[in-house]
């Protein structure tokens, strides 16, 4: 995507605003299946990724399913077209009305995590016209090399049934009448960029689909590798879906089961750009500091995981250039939000030349648990979405605006009786 359309629509809509690029996200989704051909496998887009209504139909229209985590992902799900059918719905703490939801919606697979919520959905289930479909996300014990926060495949975490509890729970689910075991998966971390520990959990859950099938289970109808396949954010290498690819196949061939695969961070993540405006230039105690109009309630994953964005100068006005830049002597600076937190921060020690107030930036790799993770601390609305297709932009969600933030509050209680 070209600097002049990011230019365009921040003048027209504003900033902070996320910008989506619909073409990468087609050739992300292109890329993926492609490298995938010889593996029979359904595509299940983490919907947690980018949670947009026009990202998830343009997903959907390329013919993915959908990964949903929780009742209001349901929502989203159906409003953005997708059958029930085509949704997996996982995540650990599945309350009582979200899995009620998700049968009403008839959604394909509800992946369990604990004999609590095996017990919660036998109920739920008893007396439905069809039985539900059941699967079990397993902890396959796997270490992967990325951000702690964003490990979830070894033991001793909340995540997934311990190896060992596996085939126990499992029979439990094949001797209910209203259930029905079509799946076991696992899902081991985000932001992987190497084959290894996919391949490590890939044997592990051949393994477990052989205990299951000598146990006498014989209902499985797929098998689920979850997603967690890293990108490029500028440092570092992505994961290459040869190598993924690689990695997962003989788990179908020893399995004969298709596989599900459930990315998100893949589709989406260098598709889109959070465009941000320097407010002021700041010099104290020998740093530099550029503090722009977005901040870590826009975007999160510096301040979270010390993440790496790359940000770029999009603008540089005529009369701007006139000017030295504030990185222009080759100074470092940290772009900073408005937030009042020494911990807000987009980057650290930077090279930005031509940078300075007025100065339109652009902070990339942010398609990915960007606005899904910005929220309304400093009672800051959140930032507007643009879908951009084809030359042409479109508004996908707006600005919000104070009466967003007040919602639902009121000045005077309306006091009740305890
Ligand atoms: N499936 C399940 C069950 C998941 O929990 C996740 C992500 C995915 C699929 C998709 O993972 P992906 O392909 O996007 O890596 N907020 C963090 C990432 C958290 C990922 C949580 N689960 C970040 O900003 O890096």
């Amino acid at each position: 995507m070209g600097e002049g359309i990011l230019i365009r629509v921040a003048a027209a809509v504003g900033t902070p605003v996320y910008v989506y690029d619909a073409e990468t996200i087609r050739s992300q989704y292109t890329m993926l299946r492609t490298a995938l051909a010889g593996v029979p496998h359904r595509l299940h887009y983490s919907v947690k990724a980018n949670a947009n209504l026009a990202v998830l139909n343009l997903i959907r229209g390329l013919g993915g399913g959908a990964d949903i985590v929780s009742g209001g992902e349901l929502a989203r799900a159906l409003r953005a077209g997708f059958p029930g059918q085509d949704l997996v719905f996982s995540g650990v703490g599945k309350a009582e009305r979200e899995l009620e939801a998700a049968l009403n919606a008839g959604v394909g697979l509800i992946n369990l995590e604990s004999h609590g919520e095996f017990e919660v959905l036998r109920k739920l289930a008893h007396g439905r016209p069809a039985p539900v479909l059941v699967g079990l996300r397993v902890n396959p014990d796997v270490t992967t090399e990325t951000h702690p926060y964003t490990q979830t495949g070894r033991a001793g975490m909340k995540f997934g049934v311990p190896l060992d509890q596996v085939v126990p729970l499992a029979r439990r689910v094949a001797a209910e009448p209203d259930l029905v075991l079509t799946s076991v998966g696992m899902h081991i971390g985000s932001q992987i960029s190497d084959g290894a520990p996919y391949r490590a959990g890939a044997e592990r859950l051949a393994g477990v689909v052989a205990e299951l099938r000598a146990a006498g289970i014989d209902t499985l109808t797929s098998v689920d590798v979850g997603g967690g396949l890293g990108i490029s954010y500028g440092r570092g290498d992505g994961l290459d879906p040869a190598v993924f690819a690689a990695a997962v196949a003989p788990l179908a061939r020893a399995t004969g089961l298709p596989l599900l695969i459930e990315p998100g961070r893949f589709l989406v993540g260098n598709a889109g750009y959070l465009l941000t405006r320097v407010l002021y230039h700041k010099r104290s105690g020998g740093r530099e500091f550029l503090i722009t109009d977005a901040g870590m309630n826009d975007l999160l994953r510096p301040s979270l995981y010390q993440a790496h964005h790359e940000i770029v100068v999009v603008e540089e006005t005529a009369e701007q250039a006139e000017t030295a830049g504030i990185g222009d002597a080759g100074d470092l600076v940290d772009v900073v939000g408005p937030n009042c937190e020494s911990g807000d921060f987009l980057a650290l020690d930077r090279h930005l030349n031509g940078a300075r107030p007025g100065t339109l930036l652009a902070v990339l790799g942010a398609g990915a648990y960007g606005f899904g993770m910005s929220f309304q601390y400093n009672s800051r609305p959140r930032a507007a979405e643009v879908l951009v297709d084809d030359g042409r932009y479109a508004v996908v969600r707006e600005r919000e605006g104070t009466d967003d933030l007040m919602r639902g509050e009121t000045v005077t209680p309306a006091w009740r009786d305890a």
